[in-house]
């Protein structure tokens, strides 16, 4: 049986060590992709796999129809939006993800990218601390769970909303619930989006919440940019001179959006809250455990696609 690894940004080559190691332990064989730019590469490559390992490539349904012989695709990492799920069923492929294997690396880069929001780009002018601050997080998961406990060592006053996550979980980790989301924008100095993007979140976040920020607010996105109304940011950036949008996701108008505010926008070149030697190991050696698991013993604890 084949196990193919298909990462147009490739995982640290520690973890490919760890990956292939499950992998052939298991006696199966792996094929590597790494960095390919054209799908024609990804459907000659799946044709003869049992069990893909992907980031955040896309599988839709050509990639399944190519894949004859798959039977799970698991995706290192947290959103699946990248897999066409209902086609995968169609497939009989069992589409699984790593939850919370990457999450630190995420949480880790909030405040890299909330630092230096407040210390102005580090343009060596006068700037804020974290400290005595707040900060809200919008869905209380893995990555907002996170993101709270090092909020605490900054000192900062935390508070999430979650309405799938109960009250008694929030307030465990010594953070605040928040019950609309109006509150949430309007009470955070900073605020830390941790939605999935889904139909429901889509374009979920624009002028009237972002201009509900109060003075010199910072919303930071490492979530997906697909959750941002674009134009209704480029509105309220435009209107309330005091705010800042720092995104580990380039937005579709990024060019524009730096044109026209400067040094109060930043985009990662490439989507990186995730790309750490630490997070690559968690969340692509518990990926091969879970191809093989599922291949060998027909264990599917993370499905998605139930
Ligand atoms: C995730 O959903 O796990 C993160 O967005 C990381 O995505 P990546 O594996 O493409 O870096």
């Amino acid at each position: 049986m084949k196990v193919l690894v298909a990462t147009e940004k490739p995982f640290a080559a520690v973890a490919v060590d760890g990956i292939r190691k499950v992998i052939e332990e298991a006696g199966y064989e792996l094929e590597l992709l790494e960095k390919y730019t054209d799908k024609k590469d990804l459907l000659a490559a799946v044709a003869n796999a049992d069990g893909l390992i992907i980031r955040s490539d896309k599988v839709d349904a050509e990639v399944l129809d190519a894949a004859k012989q798959l039977k799970v695709v698991v995706r290192a990492g947290a959103g699946y939006d990248n897999v066409d799920l209902e086609a995968a069923t169609a497939h009989n492929v069992c589409v699984e993800n790593t939850p919370g294997q990457n999450s630190n690396a995420v949480a880790e880069l909030v405040f890299g990218m909330a630092v230096m929001a407040v210390r102005n780009m580090y343009d060596g002018t006068s700037g804020t601390e974290l400290k005595d601050k707040n900060i809200g997080i919008h869905a209380f998961g893995q990555v907002g769970r996170n993101v709270a406990r090092i909020a605490k060592g900054f000192g900062m006053e935390v508070s999430a909303l979650d309405p799938y996550c109960p009250d008694e979980v929030i307030v465990a980790a010594g953070v605040t619930p928040v019950h609309s989301v109006e509150e949430l924008y309007k009470n955070n100095r900073f605020v830390s989006l941790h939605i999935p993007a889904t139909a429901e979140t889509k374009k979920s976040v624009g002028y009237d919440l972002i201009t509900l920020l109060p003075k010199n607010g910072v919303l930071i996105n490492t979530a997906r940019k697909e959750v941002i109304d674009e134009e209704g940011l480029a509105k309220a950036l435009r209107e309330r001179t005091d705010i800042k949008y720092v995104a580990d996701i380039k937005p579709d108008s990024a060019d524009a959006l730096k044109e026209e505010f400067g040094n109060r926008v930043f985009f990662t070149p490439k989507k990186m809250g995730a790309q750490t030697s630490e997070a690559n190991i968690n969340a692509g050696i518990a990926a091969a455990h879970q191809v093989v698991a599922f291949l060998r013993d027909g264990i599917n604890k993370f499905q998605e696609n139930k």
